[in-house]
């Protein structure tokens, strides 16, 4: 079976859970769900970074260890991810003895390759960004007085220490030619474009340990260092699939990191130069999306604004959250979250789409048929243009989830959805009914419901527990098994004499 690893960033765990976090996992869900779907052997990987100062010193101001801190995050984020129909096999912490001789052995190997030497650093240190700044970019950076971080504008620290160094620039020439040998390996295009540019201004070396703080991995053979956190969280998707054990793990590389845009200089630029000094195959993709700002405005600690999952969940299931976050925003780019936004969506795309198609067509099946399929007679071109149209969205569906475009996806489902709903009203079932037309009224209620298992099934990886829900009214129990789209995506699945059940509203309209 095909390997697909898809991946998403570590959390850090000196902070709670909130909407960016959640989104970033739900898009890693849902392309994990649609590919197992597809019938590949999937392996989805979430988890989180303890490591580093940020979280040393968190632990420090609340008077605890690091390690309970991180543990309390992590409890967290492991009752939050089953609450939003999170599917991931596996969750790695940076703290555990897996991930830890992970980083040792990458680290080894990159030594080993000569890539790393030691030398004195004197630079400037952003705490909260966990960055090195070299006198030049503070210079070009907004501030005149050339104190200030770059990314945050908070201030800057003076470092001078010894310290281990990766030999980045090393690899500049070859991550071009990578880069632009792979069009698809930064995606979207502007990000690569972002990326190609920054590399061509040149990379310097990284430094890649410190002497000033202890909550890390040690570097091997100079205990007094410690890896830089960079170094170690991006190993997590190596050490998960039980990298150094296995040598080369099965899933490796990874099809897709999933990344929001802060941190693509990491995944991009250091993630594959490090790879390659390790002599270790490159991911196949790495995407970074977009930030949300909350009804208007940027999310922030010091504001308190950032939005928790809890309150999401308080107001709506799990799948309309999902179903809103990746239908909202084209994934990529920017956008911003608002309830009202949200209900808008919910009552015209779910509750009027969506749930009427399905109730009017399971309401007539049931009033004229007892809910039993009759055979399908002579098709006419209004059912030959329905079936194209659901055939087309299979294959629309899967040429945009292979790019990551779930807002593209979950437009074409729509497409049909809609078409299914002019369908009701161009072939006008009650008026067969009444004009007594039995073979033409069991044609259109077999098409009804074909088309709505389709959709429910292309459906299903985003809205896991309602389109459950939808294809148990449509095909009963059946639904224990795994479904698949080649098993179970054919058109003309369901024979004469199914039952189908009375209609269930599985999307009430909110008022
Ligand atoms: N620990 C690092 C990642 C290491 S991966 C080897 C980290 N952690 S984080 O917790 O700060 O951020 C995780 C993710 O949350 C990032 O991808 C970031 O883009 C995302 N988001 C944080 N705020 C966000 C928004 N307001 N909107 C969308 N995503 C955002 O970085």
């Amino acid at each position: 079976m095909e390997s697909y690893y898809v991946t998403t960033p570590i959390y850090y765990v000196n902070d709670e859970p909130h909407l960016g976090h959640i989104y970033t996992t739900i898009a890693a869900d849902v392309l994990a769900r649609y590919q197992r779907m597809s019938g590949r052997d999937v392996f989805f990987l979430t988890g989180v970074d303890e490591h580093g100062q940020k979280v040393q010193q968190a632990a420090e101001a609340r008077g605890i260890e690091p390690i309970e801190l991180a543990d309390q995050v992590v409890e967290r984020y492991q009752t939050l991810w089953p609450d939003l129909a999170i599917s991931n096999d596996d969750f790695i912490r940076t703290s555990s003895e897996r991930h830890k001789s992970g980083v040792q052995a990458m680290w080894r190997r990159l030594e080993n390759a000569g890539a790393i030497y030691k030398d004195f650093y004197e630079d400037w240190y952003c705490v909260p960004c966990e960055t090195y700044w070299t006198e030049t970019q503070l210079k070009d950076a907004e501030r005149w007085d050339n104190k200030h971080c770059p990314d945050c504008d908070r201030a800057v620290e003076k470092v001078q220490e010894e310290s281990y160094f990766f030999r980045l620039s090393a690899y500049q020439d070859r991550l071009i030619d990578y880069i632009n040998a792979h069009p698809d390996f930064i995606a979207p295009a502007s990000r690569r474009n972002e990326v190609l540019r920054f590399v061509e201004s040149g990379l310097n070396d990284l430094s890649v340990s410190r002497t000033t703080f202890s909550w890390g991995v040690p570097v091997p053979g100079d205990e007094k260092h410690v890896i830089y956190v960079w170094i170690d969280a991006l190993t997590n998707y190596l050490s998960a699939l039980g990298f150094p054990d296995q040598e080369l793990p099965k899933h490796w590389p990874a099809d897709v990191h999933l990344i929001g845009k802060d941190i693509l200089r990491f995944h991009a630029i250091y993630w594959p130069c490090m790879l390659m000094a390790a002599d270790l195959p490159l991911p196949g993709r790495i995407f970074a999306h977009g930030w949300w700002t909350v009804e208007g405005e940027k999310m922030s600690k010091s504001k308190g604004n950032a939005l928790r999952p809890a309150d999401l969940l308080a107001q709506y299931d799990a799948d309309v959250i999902r179903y809103f976050l990746l239908r909202e925003v084209p994934f990529g780019q920017d956008g911003d979250f608002s309830f009202t936004a949200m209900k808008q969506r919910y009552n015209s795309e779910l509750a009027n789409d969506v749930g009427n198609l399905l109730n009017r067509s399971l309401a007539m099946l049931n009033k004229y048929r007892d809910g039993v399929l009759g055979e399908p007679g002579d098709e006419q071109g209004l059912d030959r243009a329905l079936i194209a149209d659901v055939e087309g969205m299979q294959r629309d569906v899967a040429a945009h989830m292979d790019k990551q475009a779930f807002h593209l996806a979950l437009e074409r489902i729509s497409l049909v959805v809609r078409h299914g709903n002019r369908y009701v009203e161009e072939n006008a079932p009650w008026a067969l009914a009444k004009a007594g037309d039995d073979a033409r009224l069991n044609t259109v209620l077999y098409h009804l419901v074909e088309t709505l298992r389709l959709v429910a099934l292309q459906l299903l990886p985003f809205m896991p527990g309602k389109m459950a829900s939808m294809l148990g009214q449509i095909q009963g129990e059946a639904l224990q098994q795994e479904l698949s789209f080649s098993a179970h995506g054919g058109w003309g699945l369901l024979k004469a004499g199914h039952q189908c059940a009375k209609p269930q509203p599985i999307f009430p309209r909110m008022e």
